[in-house]
């Protein structure tokens, strides 16, 4: 008697579904990237991020407790300086724009405060570290990252989130943070971090993008998995608490080895292309932003992540309270 197996038995209503779901993504998974710009005296959109803004230190705090309210549990902080120089100095000055939103946002909510960690946002010439000789010096700029994560977990960051693809910066960091009194303060690397185009919009968002070259004397080669994993375990042995894969959906492979490979929480970054994506095909009718995001919401999540780094965590948030999801 064929077919003895029936694999639509248990399809056939959603109750059913729901109970054998393998996966599912909460609210409790998601990390909400917000932007704050000394440069601007009121919420900036970012035309190429329909949603997300440039914020002032105020707006900053009130999107931040809508964030909260909303149950998102953890926002990562990128700043935009007024003054860039060659040395990145304002990424750790105690009065920088970030150490100054670190100090608000502690006062006025309970959120995890992740701060990403790199000199391109800072640097006159937008490169992720000190230049010499046309080159990003890798040992020069670590140190720069070890006095940055410090000043960060000082004005308040719960976390640290180093993003500059720089060899040897978790161990560097963590001894930084560790002679600052701050042994208690995770580390979140962007360990297997791929030099692509998916970027281009938090490039405009963040004024970041290099003004000579490009970044792939650091950032990793995308056709790369076992380079990728390497990378992953380099960061575990320096002493990084939670790993990253980014960008997440074009990544979905390197997201799963590593979970298979690796015990501690991973993390993958849904960066500002994957967001810009489905904002403009759903904008122009193509797509269903709200059924889009869920699926490709879920599909990192099946891959292994446990930590979600996404735009779309305030949007995803309200469809679940609205119960849509
Ligand atoms: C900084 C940094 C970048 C992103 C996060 N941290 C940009 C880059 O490497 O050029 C990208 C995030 C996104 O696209 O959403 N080094």
């Amino acid at each position: 008697m064929f077919p003895k197996t029936r694999m639509r038995r248990i399809r056939s209503v959603k109750v059913l579904r729901d109970l054998v779901r393998e996966s599912e993504v909460s609210v409790k998974d998601l990390v909400y990237p917000m932007f704050v710009d000394e440069t601007v005296s009121s919420p900036e959109p970012i035309p190429s991020m329909p949603g997300i803004s440039r914020h002032t230190l105020k707006s900053l705090v009130s999107e931040a407790e809508t964030a909260e309210s909303l149950g998102v549990p953890a926002v990562m902080l990128f700043g935009v300086p007024k003054k860039k120089d060659p040395l990145g100095k304002q990424a750790y000055a105690s009065e920088g724009i970030v150490q100054k939103a670190l100090r608000r946002l502690e006062e006025r909510t309970d959120l995890i405060l992740v701060a990403d960690l790199c000199l391109c946002e800072y640097t006159s010439h937008g490169h992720c570290g000190i230049v010499d000789k046309g080159r990003v010096d890798n040992d020069k700029t670590i140190g720069l990252y070890a006095k940055t994560a410090a000043s960060q977990a000082e004005a308040g960051a719960d976390m640290i989130a180093p993003s500059g693809m720089m060899d040897g910066m978790v161990a560097v960091i963590r001894g930084g943070l560790d002679s600052a009194g701050f042994d208690h303060t995770p580390i979140m690397s962007y360990s297997a971090k791929f030099a692509s185009s998916f970027y281009g919009p938090f490039r405009d968002a963040a004024c970041s993008a290099p003004a000579f070259g490009d970044r792939r004397s650091h950032q990793m080669d995308s056709g790369n998995l076992r380079e990728a994993l390497r990378e992953i375990e380099l960061d575990i042995e320096e002493g990084a608490d939670i790993v990253m894969v980014k960008p997440a959906l074009p990544y979905l492979d390197v997201i799963r080895e590593a979970r298979t490979a690796y015990r501690v929480p991973l993390a993958a970054y849904s960066v500002s292309g994957e967001y810009s994506m489905l904002k403009a095909a759903s904008a122009n009718g193509w797509l269903d932003y709200g059924s889009a995001l869920d699926e490709s919401l879920l599909a990192i999540k099946r891959a292994g992540a446990d930590i979600i780094v996404t735009y779309s965590a305030l949007d995803f948030a309200r469809a679940k309270i609205g119960g849509k999801r």
